[in-house]
């Protein structure tokens, strides 16, 4: 399959310098004056460190509205105890520039965690999307995707964004945000982003500037054992869980610690019956200190 292609690392010779909004305030401010042209407004939110995937986002965002509001937040409710929550890369300055070589007008809104959470995290309302938050990540991430639903919907309310566009890199937090926009009755279109490759099959994320040499030369791997499975699938072996036990194996013997090789319906994560056909096979490895995901769609032939 080809990978999408990592264009925002060819060189911007446009420049246009985004507004960067601190506070709930300056936000509503920079909205109100956005909406009175009558503008369709698209959020993409994320947590920094933006990579050519996020940017890609960004552009999506922009064919689907007329102004982009990219949200900038290190969401602590979705780190778990002992997880990457200190360590996570903070680096706002590149991340503006990045964002200028779009080339392109942007409102960024890069709050500080008392903004959202004046209370602190732990007393905030949350938001639980029963079952799809439990599986898969949710299982070794218990709170994880109670965390992301939260913040996703504070910054829905706070922009309220005709679209929002997320990654489809993270496929279960796709489906949770989707679910819970359904169930919430929440007033947004939700567009989903192509993941996009390194050369070699590995794709973007911010975690993977901690992998060391040896570590990224094998993280590969991971997307490679998505494309074995779906195309065993695809050739009309039916025994998901005997491949899903050989995807396991595989990444134990290129060095890796799978939390689960998992084949699963795309819309709602379900195990798949006998008449299912779109179909995921998702991964959660660990390589080293570094926690990969991945995951690939396809279709199951009749
Ligand atoms: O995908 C991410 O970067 C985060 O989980 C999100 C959606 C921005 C919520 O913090």
């Amino acid at each position: 399959m080809p990978f999408a292609t990592p264009s925002s690392r060819q060189p911007s010779t446009a420049s246009s310098k985004p507004l960067v909004l601190r506070d709930a305030d300056s936000l509503r401010a920079a909205l109100r004056r956005l909406r009175r042209g009558g503008a369709r407004l698209a959020l993409v939110p994320t947590m920094g460190n933006l990579h050519a995937g996020h940017l890609e986002l960004v552009r999506l965002a922009a064919q689907c509205a007329d102004e982009v509001v990219v949200s900038i937040f290190v969401n602590p409710l979705q780190f778990g105890p002992g997880e990457d929550f200190d360590r996570y890369p903070r680096t706002l300055d590149a991340d503006l520039e990045a964002l200028a070589g779009l080339g392109r007008p942007l409102q960024v809104f890069a709050p500080g965690t008392a903004v959202l959470y004046p209370d602190g995290p732990e007393l905030a309302s949350q938001v639980q999307v029963g079952g799809l938050s439990d599986i898969l990540c949710g299982a070794s991430r218990p709170g994880h995707f109670t965390g992301v639903a939260t913040v996703v919907l504070k910054l829905l309310n706070l922009v309220q964004p005709e679209v929002a566009v997320f990654g489809r890199k993270d496929y279960q937090q796709l489906q949770v945000i989707r679910r819970m926009v359904r169930d919430l009755d929440v007033p947004v279109a939700i567009e989903a982003g192509a993941t996009v490759r390194e050369a070699d099959g590995l794709a973007l994320s911010s975690r993977n500037r901690y992998l060391n040499q040896a570590e990224r030369r094998q993280a590969p791997r991971l997307y490679r054992v998505l494309g074995e499975l779906a195309a065993a699938m695809k050739a009309g072996e039916g025994d998901l869980a005997a491949l899903e036990q050989r995807g396991r194996e595989t990444l134990i013997a290129a060095g890796m610690r799978p939390d689960y090789v998992s084949i699963r319906c795309q819309r709602d994560l379900r195990v798949p019956g006998a008449e299912d056909r779109d179909l995921v096979v998702l991964a959660a490895a660990r390589l080293g200190e570094t926690r990969l995901i991945d995951n690939l769609e396809f279709q199951r032939p009749r």
